[in-house]
């Protein structure tokens, strides 16, 4: 059985890959591999889409990050794709349908993702290109996703933590990206994250304050796999 790969984000020069073998690794028993679930056809398309977005961001991490700093560090594909064929099995029929947001999307892998295994997807990414580039792959792959350039940040949100420090860490501010897909964040009932170190308690209160009520925001953690939660503020 191979082991879980994926990109650690690191600030300064490229991203470290690093794959977690299954004998070595308790911490994997949180990554819930999942073969079964998906027909042998939507398979394939995932695996395909994951070694061609794998290469994109390894050609992007060369190209781009080894020269000036970038924000755009991809998950571990394998991990979030079980994770979603998981939590996708756990809906009843007449949900398999829903709204699925990824924020900052990148090259759409994740949305993409999504959209093969039947949510409805979208993206939102602050940089024009990879907007683009998502879209290219997006075409290639037969995906429905759509993906809008700006930010996931909604219209008036300031990240006000009780330590005082508000700044935003590596997320970007740029116009807003809901109106281009003509949905607000609490239309989606599935948000997915990739917060660098000490971005994910931003993201949990941004759901907390504009996510939909019954919401589940997934964020992807590079070490302990994707994390789930629901983060229903009791004053909405
Ligand atoms: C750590 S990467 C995650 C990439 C991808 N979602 C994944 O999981 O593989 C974060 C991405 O968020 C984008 N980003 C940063 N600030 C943003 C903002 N305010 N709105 C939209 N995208 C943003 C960055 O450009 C980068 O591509």
């Amino acid at each position: 059985m191979a082991g879980t790969s994926g990109w650690v984000p690191s600030r300064y020069g490229s991203a470290q890959r690093f794959v977690i073998q299954p004998q070595a690794a308790p911490a994997l028993a949180v990554l819930h591999i999942v073969m079964s679930n998906v027909d042998a056809a939507t398979r394939a398309r995932l695996d395909a889409l994951i070694e061609e977005g794998s290469d994109l961001f390894d050609r992007f991490d060369r190209e781009v990050r080894d020269k000036r700093f970038h924000p755009f560090v991809a998950a571990s594909y394998d991990t979030v794709c079980d994770a979603l064929i998981e939590l996708r099995a756990t809906l009843p029929e007449r949900e398999r349908r829903s709204r699925f947001l990824e924020w900052g999307s990148a090259t759409g892998v994740v949305a993409i993702m999504a959209d093969m295994l039947g949510f409805e997807a979208c993206g939102i990414e602050i940089d024009d290109r990879l907007v683009d580039t998502a879209r290219d792959l997006a075409k290639r792959h037969q995906s429905g996703a759509r993906f809008a350039a700006g930010s996931f940040i909604p219209a008036g949100y300031r990240w006000k933590p009780k330590a005082g420090d508000g700044r935003m860490g590596t997320i970007g501010v740029g116009r807003l990206a809901y109106p281009e897909l003509g949905y607000g964040l609490d239309d989606f009932d599935v948000v997915y994250g990739y917060p660098w170190d000490g971005e994910q308690p931003m993201m949990e209160d941004i759901m907390r304050l504009h996510g939909g009520p019954h919401a589940l925001l997934l964020l992807m953690d590079p070490v302990a796999g994707l994390h789930v939660s629901k983060q229903r503020s009791p004053n909405r």
